[in-house]
């Protein structure tokens, strides 16, 4: 029998993904079942893994991932919680496979979990990324506190602003998040419309916030999405520390900004 477990890179994948899900439970990011992550393990999978038999009936997707098709994720489950997908990832998130039309997906390891409420984001995403060339094979979505916190304010939905902001803390804003940050206003969670204005940020950006909701990253790698996200992190906990000091931080100028690019390869 095909047991997933056998396959010593995939093993070595599926530990980055509960390592990054014990980090997400330890920075307060994660408070039940807060977050989500995908990564598109079809590269690690031997040729017997790709067709193992579906543990359910096809389920439909709302619309064709027609860059998707034939490729195994692995994602979260609904409801699950990160400190326990730390623990024990095959029983807090599923191997999916995508059919051949992009049109529907089965559970094919190891326990029929069903996946995450926003797999229609998560899905797009890759398919967009897939789609454009992009070499991304994680999705990354937390609620980290600060953040959503600087999406309540008006001013910061405004991509520009808050990147700028951001990246006036502290040196390695600019260099670890190049690309700045884009935002979706507003949607609710788990629609594809969400899914659709997600996209459209990522024309610019590797990280997208959702006002007062959370905020998401795509790459190639699970650990520097999730340091992606934390090197923002830092910086609006510097930006809001300074707020409840009673000081509007100062901020790196823009030549100090501009500086980074030359000396850092941006
Ligand atoms: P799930 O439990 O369905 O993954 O939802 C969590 C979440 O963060 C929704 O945006
Ligand atoms: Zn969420």
């Amino acid at each position: 029998m095909t047991t997933i477990r056998n396959n010593g890179p995939l093993m070595a994948e599926i530990g980055r993904i509960a390592e990054v899900a014990g980090y997400l439970w330890t920075n307060g990011w994660a408070e039940r079942n807060g977050g989500n992550i995908s990564v598109n393990l079809t590269g690690l999978l031997t040729s017997e893994e790709m067709v193992l038999p579906a543990l359910a009936l096809a389920t439909p997707l709302q619309e064709a991932m027609t860059a998707l098709g034939g490729h195994v994720f692995y994602v979260t489950g609904t409801g699950k919680r990160m400190r326990y997908v730390a623990q024990d990832p095959f029983a807090n998130g599923a191997l999916i496979r995508i059919a051949p039309d992009g049109k529907s997906y089965e559970v094919i390891a190891e326990q029929l979990v069903a996946p995450t409420s926003e797999l229609p984001s998560h899905l797009l995403m890759h398919n967009y990324l897939r789609s454009s060339g992009r070499d991304n094979r994680v999705v990354l979505h937390t609620h980290p506190t600060e953040l959503i916190g600087m999406t309540h304010c008006k001013p910061f939905l405004d991509s520009k602003v808050l990147t700028r902001t951001l990246w006036s803390m502290i040196p390695e804003c600019r260099i670890i998040v190049p690309k700045g940050v884009g935002i979706v206003p507003y949607e609710t969670p788990g629609t594809i419309e969400l899914a659709h204005a997600t996209i459209r940020q990522l024309e610019k950006h590797d990280v997208v916030f959702w006002e007062k909701h959370g905020i998401l990253a795509v790459g190639e790698d699970l650990i520097e999405c999730f340091d992606a996200i934390d090197t923002l992190s830092k910086s609006s906990k510097i930006y809001l520390s300074a707020r409840m000091a009673g000081f509007e931080p100062t901020g790196m100028t823009d030549q100090q900004l501009d500086d980074l690019v030359p000396a850092f390869g941006l």
